[in-house]
C-alpha cells in the first residue's frame, strides 16, 4: 500500500477511535436513562452540585436546567484537559464513569426545574461611583469627601489617575512604600472595591491647595525633565504617572525627598531626583503644587446595566445553537461567575476569544457587578 494512504488510514481510524470514546458528539448521542442518571447524581455529583442541582458551596455552579448540550459540552472539555477548574485543577468529573453514566447524569441535572430564588426578579443597580462613594468614607478624615484633600501632608486623590491610585495603594502593603498606620484599613479591601474608590476618587474634579505664589517661577528651571513623564505643568495622559498638578505642597516635599532618599523605593523617581538639595526640592513642590490641576483623561467602564443588553443578546434564555452553545446565566453561583469571567478575562479558560478581548471585562469591578446582576434573577 501506498505509504501515504497508509499514513492516511491509520489517521482515519485513530480519529474514528477518538469520536468513538471522546469525540464532542459521542455523549449526545447516547440514549438517555433519567432515573440512571438520578444514581450517578447521588452517587458521584451530588456531593457538589447538591440533588437539586444548586452548587453546595461557592465556586460551584448551579447544573439545574441548564443548556443540556452546554453541559456535555463542558464535562467534555474537562474530560479533555481542555479545561480546568479557577485554580488551574483539572477536574476529574468523569473518573471511573462510563460515557453512558456521565451522559445520563447530565441529562439528569439539565432536566431538574431551575434553582428557585427567594425574591423574583432583582433590579440590581451597580454604579462604580456611588459604590466607591460609599467605600471611600473612611479615607474622608484625610483625603478629603471629594478627594480633595484640606490636611496638610497628605496627597490630594481627587482628578487623580484611577490607575495610579489603584497602583499606589497596592505598594504600601507589597512594602515598596512604608505604609501609614490608618492605610492598614485597605488590606481589607477587594480588588473590585479599590477599583471603585479609585474611579470615584479621579471623577471628582480637583481643585487646588495653594495660590499661585510669587516665587513658584523659580522651581522651573529643574523640572524639564519631569515633564517628559508627569506631562506639560504636571498633568499628563499617561494612567501609571500620577498628576502633580495642584498637589499638596507639604506631600510634594516629603514624596520627593523620600524618593531621593530611597526611603520610597522607586528606582525612575530615585534617579531622577537624586542630586537635588532640600531647597531645589522646594521650590520644585512649590512649582507644581501651584499648577492648575487638570481632570484624569481616564473614561470610566460600561455600566452594568447597559453591558447586560450586551450579554443578553447571547445568554438571556441559553443558547442551544451547536455552533455556540451559550449557558444561562440567571440565578447562577455568585464566586462561580467571577470565576468564570477572570478565567476568559485572563486567557485561562480558552473558547471564548470574545470574553478575552472585551475591554469591558478589564475592570474587577465589573466583573463583580456583572456576578452581582446575574446571582441575583430568577432563574429560568
Ligand atoms: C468535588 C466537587 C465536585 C464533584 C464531585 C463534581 N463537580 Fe462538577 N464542578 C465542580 C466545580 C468546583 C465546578 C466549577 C469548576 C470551574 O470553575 O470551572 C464544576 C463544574 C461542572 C460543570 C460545568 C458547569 C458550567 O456552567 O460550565 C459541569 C457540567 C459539571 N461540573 C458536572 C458534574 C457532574 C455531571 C458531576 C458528577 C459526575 C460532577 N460535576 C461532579 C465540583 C464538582
Ligand atoms: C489618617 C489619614 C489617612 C486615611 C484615613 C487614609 N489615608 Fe491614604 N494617605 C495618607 C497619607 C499621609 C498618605 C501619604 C503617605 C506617603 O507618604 O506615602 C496617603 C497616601 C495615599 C495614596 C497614595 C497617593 C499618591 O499620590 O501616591 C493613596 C492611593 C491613598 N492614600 C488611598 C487611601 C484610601 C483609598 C483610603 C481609605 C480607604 C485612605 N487612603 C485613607 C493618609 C490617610
Ligand atoms: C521616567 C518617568 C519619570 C520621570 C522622568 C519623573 N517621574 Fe516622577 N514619577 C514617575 C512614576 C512612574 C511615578 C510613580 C512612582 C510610584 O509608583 O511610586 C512618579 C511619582 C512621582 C511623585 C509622587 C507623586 C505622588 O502622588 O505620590 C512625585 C512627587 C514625582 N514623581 C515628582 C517628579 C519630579 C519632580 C521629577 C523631575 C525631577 C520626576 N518626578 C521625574 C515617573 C517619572
Ligand atoms: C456572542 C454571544 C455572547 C455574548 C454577547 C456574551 N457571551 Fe458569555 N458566553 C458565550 C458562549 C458561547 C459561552 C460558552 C463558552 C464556553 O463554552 O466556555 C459563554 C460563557 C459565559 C460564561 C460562563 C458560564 C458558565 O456556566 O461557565 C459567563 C460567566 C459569561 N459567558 C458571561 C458573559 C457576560 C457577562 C457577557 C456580557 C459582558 C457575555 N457573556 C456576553 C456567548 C456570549
Amino acid at each position: 500500500m501506498n505509504k501515504h494512504i497508509f499514513a492516511l488510514a491509520t489517521l482515519l481510524i485513530f480519529l474514528a477511535g477518538c469520536s468513538e470514546k471522546h469525540g464532542p458528539q459521542d455523549l449526545s448521542k447516547l440514549p438517555l436513562d433519567l432515573e440512571a442518571g438520578k444514581v450517578v447524581a447521588q452517587n458521584s455529583c451530588a456531593i457538589c452540585h447538591g440533588m437539586d442541582g444548586k452548587g453546595v458551596a461557592d465556586n460551584i455552579p448551579n447544573l439545574a436546567a441548564q443548556i443540556e448540550a452546554y453541559l456535555i459540552k463542558a464535562v467534555q472539555s474537562y474530560d479533555h484537559g481542555k479545561r480546568v477548574d479557577s485554580s488551574g485543577n483539572v477536574m476529574n468529573v468523569a473518573e471511573g464513569l462510563t460515557h453512558q453514566q456521565l451522559r445520563n447524569a447530565v441529562g439528569y441535572y439539565a432536566s431538574l426545574p431551575p434553582v428557585a430564588k427567594a425574591q423574583s426578579k432583582v433590579k440590581v443597580e451597580y454604579s462604580y461611583y456611588e459604590r466607591g462613594k460609599a467605600l471611600s468614607k473612611p479615607c474622608a478624615a484625610c483625603h478629603g469627601k471629594d478627594g480633595n484633600t484640606t490636611v496638610a501632608g497628605v496627597p490630594r486623590l481627587a482628578g487623580q489617575h484611577p490607575q495610579y491610585i489603584i497602583k499606589a495603594a497596592k505598594s504600601y502593603h507589597d512594602g515598596t512604600r512604608t505604609m501609614p498606620s490608618m492605610h492598614a484599613k485597605l488590606d481589607s479591601l477587594s480588588a473590585a472595591d479599590m477599583e471603585n474608590i479609585a474611579i470615584y476618587f479621579a471623577l471628582n474634579e480637583p481643585k487646588s491647595t495653594s495660590s499661585k505664589a510669587v516665587n513658584s517661577h523659580e522651581g522651573t528651571q529643574f523640572i524639564s525633565s519631569c515633564v517628559k513623564c508627569h506631562g506639560p505643568s504636571g498633568s499628563g495622559d499617561d494612567l501609571s504617572v500620577p498628576n502633580l498638578a495642584g498637589q499638596n505642597v507639604q506631600y510634594l516635599n516629603t514624596v520627593i525627598k523620600s524618593y531621593r532618599d530611597n526611603v520610597r523605593d522607586h528606582k525612575v523617581m530615585h534617579q531622577a531626583l537624586s542630586g537635588l538639595k532640600d531647597s531645589e526640592v522646594n521650590k520644585i513642590a512649590t512649582y507644581f503644587a501651584t499648577e492648575l490641576p487638570a481632570q484624569t483623561s481616564f473614561a470610566p467602564p460600561e455600566t452594568i446595566n447597559s453591558l447586560v443588553q450586551k450579554c443578553d443578546l447571547c445568554h438571556s434564555a441559553g443558547n442551544t445553537n451547536p455552533d455556540m452553545l451559550t449557558p444561562k446565566l440567571n440565578g447562577q453561583n455568585r464566586a462561580y461567575l467571577v470565576n468564570a469571567m477572570t478565567t476568559y478575562r485572563d486567557g485561562d479558560r480558552g473558547n471564548s476569544a470574545m470574553h478575552s478581548i472585551s475591554s469591558a471585562m478589564l475592570f474587577d469591578a465589573t466583573i463583580e457587578g456583572l456576578a452581582e446582576y446575574y446571582s441575583a434573577q430568577e432563574a429560568k
